[in-house]
């Protein structure tokens, strides 16, 4: 698969089915996030890869009502930082930049190794943090479920997320997001 492949392939699945998780593939993962860019190669990300059953049941409590399909995810990788881990210039901070160009790096190669990778904002973030060891000073950025598709649609999601396992929701229009030369505001 090329990269445009698993860009093309990727999508935030939300009907999973159990999939075995080796070491082998904790480190595969992990080593896409290794090699990817950042400020003065920083390297501001950290990352709980979750997989222990009665861990995932603790996190599992930690979601918004409306996330209750992650509970079929096998690995969940917890993704966190801070700013003063990364550049500092001016008032651009750089640690969410650079840790999710590396946590796009492992949603990409996990979809290249035909698994869903969906990174979700809903949860309780110091539940988790504490669940999780993690220090108070860092920001819990996301949570990435990784799981096989399955076939069967999660009977949880709701009519709008069912209608997004079988299309990818619209994306705005090239022009919109996009000027050549010169800004163009739309
Ligand atoms: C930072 C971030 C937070 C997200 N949070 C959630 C979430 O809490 N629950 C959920 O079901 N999907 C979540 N998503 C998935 C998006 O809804 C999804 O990526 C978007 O609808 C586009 O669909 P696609 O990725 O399949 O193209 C999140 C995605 C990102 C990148």
């Amino acid at each position: 698969m090329d990269v445009k492949e698993a860009i093309n392939k990727r999508r935030a699945y939300r009907s999973l089915e159990l999939v075995e998780i080796t070491e082998e593939l904790i480190k595969d993962l992990a080593e896409s996030a290794q090699i990817a860019p950042s400020c003065m190669n920083k390297q501001p990300w950290n990352f709980v890869f979750i997989h222990d059953k009665e861990q995932l049941e603790r996190i599992f409590e930690t979601l918004s009502s409306g996330n209750k399909w992650v509970e079929k995810a096998s690995l969940i990788i917890a993704v966190f930082s801070k700013p003063e881990n990364d550049c500092i210039i001016g008032e651009r901070l750089y640690y969410l930049f650079d840790t999710g160009l590396a946590t796009a790096f492992i949603i990409l190669r996990a979809t290249e190794l035909d698994l869903v990778a969906h990174p979700i904002a809903g949860f309780k973030e110091e539940e988790a943090k504490k669940i999780l060891g993690i220090p108070e000073e860092m920001r819990l950025i996301t949570l990435v479920n990784i799981g096989k598709l399955s076939k069967e649609i999660n009977p949880f999601l709701s009519e709008a997320m069912k209608l997004g396992e079988k299309s990818r929701p619209p994306r705005k229009l090239l022009e919109e997001f996009i000027s050549i030369n010169k800004y163009n505001p739309k």
